[in-house]
């Protein structure tokens, strides 16, 4: 993602100074200091990575955040105490987008949202799966079929915005770097995760530009519980 586009969704889902925002799958945690920096929320980031939470910490030092290694589902906070969840680029990584979708409902207060970006298409098949590193790790989803499973647990999506060419363009930078650094990425990490890291952001830069798999953002809202409105005397 770019710098931009992780703020423009964070504010699509209104997120301020006194939001208090978890970012579910954090990793490294570059897109929360980002949003930290600029608009002043309190922000907690988890990721089931230790070494990532690490480095996210380390980075973080003397800004309001804080950070813990838990995996999801469940979201690791009490029923209704965030106003955002934000989840990004890490939505393929969840075969089961229903228990994810619940999870985020439950931890959200009512009217809080959901941002996240989206890997967008059908099923990989079997000659796309042999294909792509990590292949568990790869569930893009219909748009619709997204969309319907937040609605299921009482999310309703109220903005969705078609982001691809602004992820095609990363991808392709990202490739264009990597192929230039491959000695000493290879040098320092090995083969294998040289070879991986070349073919995915290849067939990811590929997927995009034929329309394979689009990159949406979105932002839904918690309804209130069991559909009852608050009617003021
Ligand atoms: C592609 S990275 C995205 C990181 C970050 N959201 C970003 O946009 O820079 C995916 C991250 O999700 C984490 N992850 C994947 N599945 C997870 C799960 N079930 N629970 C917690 N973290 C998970 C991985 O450890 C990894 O750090």
């Amino acid at each position: 993602m770019t710098a931009e586009g992780i703020l423009a969704l964070a504010r699509s889902a209104g997120v301020g100074a006194d939001t208090r925002v978890l970012d579910v799958c954090c990793g490294t945690g570059g897109a929360g200091r980002h949003l930290v920096r600029t608009l002043g929320c309190s922000y907690h980031g988890v990721d089931a990575d230790a070494e990532a939470v690490a480095s996210a910490r380390h980075h973080a030092v003397g800004l309001s955040s804080t950070y813990a290694v838990h995996t999801v589902p469940p979201l690791p906070v009490g029923e209704a105490d965030v106003d955002v969840v934000l989840l990004l680029e890490t939505v393929l990584a969840f075969p089961d987008k229903h228990a994810l979708a619940s999870a985020v409902a439950v931890a959200l207060r009512p009217g809080g949202r959901f941002a996240c970006t989206l890997e967008e298409g059908t099923p990989l098949t079997p000659v796309e799966r042999e294909a792509m590193p990590a292949a568990d790790t790869v569930w893009p989803v219909p748009l619709a079929e997204f969309v319907s499973t937040l609605a299921d647990v009482g999310l309703a999506t109220v903005s969705v915005q078609d982001d691809t060419a602004s992820h095609l363009r990363v991808a392709t930078a990202l490739l264009t770097q990597f192929t230039a650094a491959r000695d000493r990425i290879e040098a320092a990490l090995g083969a294998t995760f040289t070879d991986d890291l070349l073919a995915s952001h290849r067939l990811w830069r590929d997927w995009m530009a034929s329309g394979r798999i689009r990159k949406f953002a979105l932002v839904s809202e918690r309804e209130p519980i069991d559909g009852v409105l608050e009617v003021a005397d």
